[in-house]
């Protein structure tokens, strides 16, 4: 079989909706993603029934712009790979029933796609980037999750561990709306975090030694009292303008308890496993202490994606589909959503 393919990504697990075109697994024809950050901006966090909604007004025209832009019709895709999960149920099941009905439309095979897998795999839609070197130990850092992965080839993982509670955008996020932030929160405490001290607040870094998983509401309790110290009057999830509070020495201490330990860890378990290099995606990987830090101190290479590749989009939802349809993945036309489909059965 050609190693060449041309697939048609379709994302919708979360608040962006996303399509593109890929060819050969890395390199992105069209790539169009619809944020709905704005929108549920004023909820402070993602609207599950706003979020769906708002797909199905959306959907429609952000694939055919992708496949516009690329100016390829759908018959010459050879597949249509579509996040399958995890994410919001609702919002999963418009993206796939659009891929569904393509599908039935042309005879064009679909593919679904886990939306994790999807995030270790943006890290190849680059041309000119090597093909990976196995093993490579994937930290996986999103609003949704904190994976850590060993991947001894292509398309097989082991899951190490993961967080406990809150996953690391999580924390970004109920951080920042704690802070009077907005969201999403990540890029927020980034940029708050710039004219801090990361060494103003001694925040407790939670190791778990012995395990590869992680928990971070130790240090969401360590930050809020801090904030309580400084304003005795605040309610939880109450935004009111906080003069006074050190709002810099709180994002960048907070974000450096966060960062120490990702990295701190990952490093260690790429070390025990003996790892070629270590893989960092998800929202998360955007962040740019986390990004410094991994330089710093990992003694093999580290690949992120590109910038914007890190948050939710559809190009990566297609990279895998470059593998799976390869490897010979053709999925019948009545599969269901799987909001909690984890990387390893
Ligand atoms: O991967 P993603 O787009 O969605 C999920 O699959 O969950 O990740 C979104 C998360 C949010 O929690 C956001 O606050 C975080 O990624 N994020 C960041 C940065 N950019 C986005 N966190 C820290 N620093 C950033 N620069
Ligand atoms: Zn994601």
């Amino acid at each position: 079989m050609s190693e060449e393919t041309r697939i048609l990504g379709i994302e919708t697990s979360c608040d962006e909706t996303a399509a593109a075109v890929v060819e050969n697994g890395r390199q992105i024809i069209s790539s169009v993603v619809a944020s709905q950050a704005a929108l549920h901006a004023q909820y402070g966090g993602v609207f599950p029934e706003v979020a769906s909604r708002r797909h199905i007004e959306t959907i429609y025209p952000v694939v055919s712009s992708a496949l516009t832009q690329a100016h390829v019709g759908i018959r010459s895709i050879d597949a249509i790979a579509v996040t399958r999960g995890p994410g919001l149920a609702g919002s999963l099941v418009v993206g796939v029933n659009m891929a569904k009905g393509l599908a039935l439309a042309s005879g064009v095979p679909l593919l679904g796609i886990n939306h994790l897998e999807a995030h270790l795999y943006s890290t190849w839609l680059q041309t000119d980037v090597s093909e990976p070197g196995f093993p490579l130990l994937g930290l996986i850092v999103s609003g949704g999750h904190t994976e850590l992965i060993l991947m001894r080839e292509h398309l097989t993982y082991e899951r190490l561990g993961g967080t406990l509670d809150d996953a690391a955008g999580e924390a970004f996020d109920k951080i920042a709306r704690l802070l009077g932030l907005g969201y999403p929160g990540g890029p927020a405490i980034q940029v708050a975090a710039e004219g801090g001290d990361p060494k103003a607040f001694p925040f407790p870094r939670s190791w778990l030694e012995e395990t590869w998983d992680f928990s971070f509401s130790g240090l969401k309790t360590a930050v809020l009292r801090q904030v309580r110290r400084h304003q005795p009057e605040l309610e939880a999830g109450v935004e009111i303008p906080r003069p006074g509070l050190p709002i810099a020495d709180l994002a960048a201490s907070f974000q450096a308890a966060v960062v120490d330990v990702l990295v701190g860890k990952t490093i260690k378990a790429a070390e025990d496993y003996g790892a070629e290099e270590i893989l960092v995606a998800g929202g998360v990987s955007a962040n740019r202490s986390l990004r410094q830090t991994f330089a710093e101190k990992s003694t093999v290479g580290v690949r992120f994606p590109p910038l914007a590749l890190c948050t939710d989009n559809a190009a990566m939802i297609a990279a895998v589909g470059h593998q799976r349809y390869l490897s010979g993945q053709r999925d019948a036309l009545d599969f269901d959503v799987l909001p909690t489909w984890p990387l390893t059965e």
